[in-house]
């Protein structure tokens, strides 16, 4: 149980470079499940989620070979045969993602025996839109002791309709739909930038799929598919983060190699409260969009409420809770896609921050000076969001449970101490 010191009240500065995107490099692993050839990704993060994605590969008996790179790794995956099409409970309960094994092995070995996601500390999250997907292509679905069990005989092209939105729920049928015989059409699909990212690589695997990130994606079946070379997306999750860590201790950050146009969304608030963002024109040292943010200004309050891309992330949302306790006035944040994802509220007001949570509605009023105390993260977002109030508060602030943070961020601590953060890791054996 690794924790986290952190002394308050430093501006950040300096530059840090962005890893790659962990929602779009867990659907990319999955995909190379469709082919026995070779699947080479570059620019995947170094964070938990992936080793966990990388035992359940090696437990169906696919090979995941790792190389270190300079930015990120990659990941080499050859699928030539299946140990067994079964993703157990020890994994799953780890990582929900790996619901995404569903689609492609069901799609090409047709069967697959996966472990029921369980509830998170964020909501219910229910399967299935996946599993009527899965079923609309002609897979029988079955349920036995916490596992569910797809099997087909081929599947067959069709038209789906989401009832709600789901991320993981077009990347499966996506994914499936590729080794269906016919055309299958996804209406009110997630047009997140992960979706098309995924829906490249696909496409150079041989798939034929159009329409990604719009809310009807067309994929044509095709009798089989084959290797390629990919390299995943900037994490615009981490990148507004930083943004936001440079917002709130009124600093200076250059934020290299990430996408300016995946953070439009994010972009548009911080600048409504007064944070100043831009792009520098030329191409950084590590490639990709360089983004620079100035936070001198005093900043002001301003409601957001969290939406599917385009529009305001739910991945964003307890990162700007957090800079809105230091904003001048009220704001109410409205959080439209999860059920129970406000667990951070309470903490940081331990540490001094005014807010009223109900239901899905919370009320931050502002300025608040924020002390450091002992605090306590309950999943991956309420970690960065906890992080960033350390970083804003008088003192020392000792956030527990980190390996929430872990999951999903490359090395936090040592990218926030080359700008300026004084913040330490302490594990149990110090
Ligand atoms: C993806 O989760 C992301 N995870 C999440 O990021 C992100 O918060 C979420 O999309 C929303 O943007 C990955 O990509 C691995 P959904 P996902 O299915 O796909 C309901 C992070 O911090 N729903 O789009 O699981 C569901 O309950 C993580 O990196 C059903 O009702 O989310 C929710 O209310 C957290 N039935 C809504 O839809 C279904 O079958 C959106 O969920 C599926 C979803």
């Amino acid at each position: 149980m690794d924790k986290f010191l952190i002394t308050g009240g430093r501006p950040l500065e300096g530059r840090v470079v962005i890893s790659g995107a962990k929602n779009a490099a867990l659907p990319a692993l999955t995909a190379a499940l469709l082919t026995d050839q070779r699947v080479v990704l570059h620019n995947i993060p170094r964070v938990r989620d992936i080793s966990t994605l990388r035992s359940l590969l090696e437990d169906l008996g696919v090979d995941a070979a790792v190389t270190h790179e300079a930015h990120g790794n990659r990941i080499e995956i050859e699928a030539r045969r299946l140990l067994n099409p079964v993703a157990p409970y020890e994994l799953v309960k780890q990582m929900r993602a790996s619901v995404l094994v569903l689609g492609p092995l069901v799609a090409r070995f047709g069967q697959a025996r996966v472990s029921l996601p369980g509830g998170c500390a964020i909501g219910v999250r229910p399967i299935n839109l996946h599993l009527k997907g899965l079923e609309k292509l002609g897979a029988s679905i079955s349920f036995d002791h916490g596992y569910v069990n797809a099997r087909a005989n081929g599947l067959r092209g069709t038209n789906f309709h989401f009832d709600t939105i789901s991320v993981t729920g077009t990347e499966n049928l996506m994914m499936a739909a590729t080794l269906a015989d016919g055309v299958t059409v996804l209406e009110n699909a997630a047009r997140e930038p992960e979706v098309q990212d995924l829906a490249d690589l696909l496409n150079k695997m041989g798939a034929i799929i159009e329409g990604a990130g719009t809310p009807e994606i067309r994929i044509r079946g095709v009798s089989r598919l084959h290797g390629a070379e990919h390299t995943i997306i900037p994490d615009r999750i981490e990148a507004g983060t930083f943004l936001t860590a440079a917002a709130i201790t009124g600093g200076e950050l250059v934020v290299e190699r990430c996408n300016a146009e995946h953070l439009t969304a994010v972009l548009a608030k911080l600048d409504s409260v007064g944070v100043q963002v831009v792009r520098d024109a030329d191409k950084g040292p590590n490639g990709g969009h360089t983004l620079i943010v100035k936070a001198r200004s005093k900043l002001s309050a301003h409601d957001v409420t969290t939406q599917e891309y385009p529009g305001f992330p739910t991945d964003m949302q307890a990162q700007y809770m957090t800079l809105m306790t230091q904003a001048e006035g009220s704001c109410v944040i409205t959080e439209t896609i999860f059920e129970n994802r406000f667990m951070h509220a309470l903490e940081l007001a331990r540490m001094g921050a005014d807010i009223t949570v109900n239901g899905r509605r919370a009320v931050v009023r502002g300025k608040t000076s924020l002390s450091g105390a002992k605090i306590q993260a309950s999943d991956l977002r309420a970690s960065a969001s906890l992080v960033l109030g350390g970083l804003a508060a008088e003192g020392e602030t000792l956030i527990d449970r980190v390996y929430h943070i872990d999951r999903g961020y490359e090395r936090i601590e040592e990218k926030l101490t080359q700008v300026g953060a004084k913040i330490a890791r302490i594990s149990e054996s110090d």
